[in-house]
């Protein structure tokens, strides 16, 4: 145990203090962790698009001050009581979905929607006792996603945390823990595209490009990328997209556009945006008969999907994931060890890095549309 272990830890941690308004890096005390609670250094972390929807908090709760940060790697610094599978030292990666092992999801080969750890949005504190680990002379910060990683130190539930493999370089896996998996398996494991298909792609940041990959693995021959910023196109050529289409560029509909193109609509389609209307069109591009489209995105609170009941009965098939349907503790592992294996690139998605105080650059190149992840150094 290290000799923290025990004791409160006071840390820098980046404190949203209201909607929209940068960062502020503050002094804050981490307590120790509970029952099945772990505290974790984050080594690295990043932005995914869902942290900067609930920084904004216009088209979801406000819930403030808050840590936010999801995508993260980091070392296991102390385990609380009943931790009996990571102690001090483990190399982890932070999962906002959890897999606490025992409950029907957990036992379903089918589902990660964990019963006791599944996403949840609008909790600022920890299950057990209903209280954050995070203060500020005595005030509570909220959480976010159990995960909060904008911190030197956070805790999370032991559920939500996946031990990988010690010799992974952390600062580029960390992006392993949100977006590329749940892009990646999101294709693989929920759309399932068959060898020689059309798969079409809403959104081409970090999360639709992973989908991309995940096309291209599976051996779709036609990739078409849709997205309302064209200057995305060039980097996802790398990405293994063949076509693109930005919505703009017609008076029409784009899943009329995608259908003309494909003599009646694509095999699949993954929607990577949180966009409503995306959304929509995301279902619809999809061939009658067979066509499975695959939602990603999360929406704003009040969004709601509207279709005719008749593109569904024409035998289209409309499904939604999280974690690209990955059992965090289970499966993430393996897939450090894809890219251990060189089986999958991760680098080119690390488009930018900063150290810690300049966090709120990150935000800056995400609300621009600028390049994909920023890797944030949290001890630089
Ligand atoms: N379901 C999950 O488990 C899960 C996990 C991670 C992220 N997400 C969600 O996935 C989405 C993508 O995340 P990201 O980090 O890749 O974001 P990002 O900002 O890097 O990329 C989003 C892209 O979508 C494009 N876009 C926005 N509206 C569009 C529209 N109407 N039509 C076409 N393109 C449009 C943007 O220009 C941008 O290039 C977000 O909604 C995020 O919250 C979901
Ligand atoms: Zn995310
Ligand atoms: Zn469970």
């Amino acid at each position: 145990m290290a000799s923290t272990s025990g004791l409160t830890i006071p840390c820098k941690a980046a404190v949203a203090w209201e909607a929209g308004k940068p960062l502020v890096m503050e002094r804050v005390e981490v307590a120790p962790p509970q029952a099945m609670e772990v505290r974790m250094k984050v080594k690295y972390t990043s932005l995914c698009h869902t942290d900067l929807y609930f920084w904004e908090a216009k088209g979801q709760n406000p819930l403030f001050p808050r840590i936010f940060g999801h995508e993260a790697a980091g070392i296991v610094e102390s385990v609380g009581e009943g931790v009996t599978d990571l102690e001090a030292g483990d190399h982890v990666l932070p999962v906002f979905t959890g897999e606490c092992g025992e409950c029907a999801h957990c036992k379903s080969e089918e589902s990660n929607m964990c019963d006791l750890l599944r996403i949840d949005t609008n909790r600022g504190v920890m299950l057990s006792d209903k209280k954050s680990r995070f203060s500020i002379n005595g005030n509570p910060i909220n959480h976010f996603l159990g995960t909060s990683t904008f911190s030197e130190y956070t805790v999370v539930h032991a559920g939500c945390l996946a031990k990988i493999n010690p010799l992974a370089p952390l600062d580029k896996v960390c992006v392993l823990s949100c977006g590329i998996s749940t892009g990646l398996g999101a294709t693989l494991n929920v759309a399932k595209p068959k060898k020689g298909s059309s798969v079409a792609v809403f959104g081409l940041g970090t999360v639709g490009l992973a989908a991309a990959e995940g096309a291209r693995i599976a051996g779709a021959s036609r990739i078409i990328g849709i997205d309302l910023n064209s200057s995305r196109f060039e980097a996802a050529k790398k990405f293994g997209v063949t076509e693109f289409i930005n919505p703009k560029d017609y008076d029409k509909p784009v899943q009329e556009v995608i259908a003309e193109m494909t003599n009646g609509g694509v095999d699949r389609s993954v929607e990577c945006t949180g966009n409503i209307n995306a959304m929509i069109s995301a279902f619809e591009c999809v061939h009658d008969g067979w066509g499975v489209a695959v939602l990603v995105g999360v929406p704003t609170k009040d969004a709601v999907f509207m279709t005719k009941p008749i593109n569904v009965l024409n035998e289209r098939t409309l499904k939604g994931t999280f974690f690209g349907n990955y059992k965090p503790r289970t499966d993430l592992p393996s897939i450090v060890d894809m890219y251990m294996n060189k089986k999958l690139e991760l680098e080119k998605f690390l488009t930018h890095r900063v150290p810690f105080s300049e966090i709120n650059k990150a935000f800056e190149l995400m609300l621009r549309g600028e390049g994909l992840r920023c890797i944030i150094d949290i001890d630089e």
